[in-house]
């Protein structure tokens, strides 16, 4: 069974009370719970990170290269316009990720519209509210089960 990791950044553990009219009304520990159900119908199991701490997440990106993660699905939050850190370590590692956000970056503050990972992930979804997670996680199984093309 391939190994998905679901990582979330910063404040969205205060998913579902955190500005609901931007980020909607569904929990993080929703998301997870979905995430691994519908992991377990796609044939995947799904690790669950959120962290407020940059270099918490850093950390686990790292550990993807020794852990048999196959793909990671990734909301970077606010570090989606900072860290170039974060960029580094996924350049790194190079497990390839499908970036997610809740809202539509394209459509909010200037400063919202560049994201330090776009133009290295393999998908973007965005301003899809939590499906956005399970759209990626289907994106993920379907990648998965290509046939190799050699
Ligand atoms: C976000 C968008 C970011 O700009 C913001 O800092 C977040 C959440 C989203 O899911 O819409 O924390 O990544």
């Amino acid at each position: 069974m391939h190994k998905v990791l679901l990582l979330n950044g910063p404040n969205l553990n205060l998913l579902g009370r955190r500005e609901p009219e931007i980020y909607g009304h569904t929990t993080l520990a929703e998301i997870e719970s979905r995430a691994q159900a519908l992991g377990q119908q796609l044939g995947l199991a799904v690790d669950c990170l959120q962290s407020n701490a940059e270099h918490r997440l850093i950390e686990r990106i790292h550990q993807t290269l020794d852990d048999h993660t196959t793909y990671i699905i990734f909301n970077p939050a606010a570090f989606t316009h900072t860290s170039l850190a974060l960029r580094d370590a996924l350049l790194a590692v190079q497990t390839p990720f499908v970036e997610v956000h809740l809202s539509d970056i394209s459509q909010r503050e200037s400063w919202r519209q560049h994201s330090w990972f776009s133009d290295i992930a393999t998908r973007v979804i965005t301003g899809q509210g939590a499906a956005g997670y399970e759209q990626a996680l289907r994106f993920v199984a379907d990648q998965l089960n290509q046939p190799l093309t050699t």
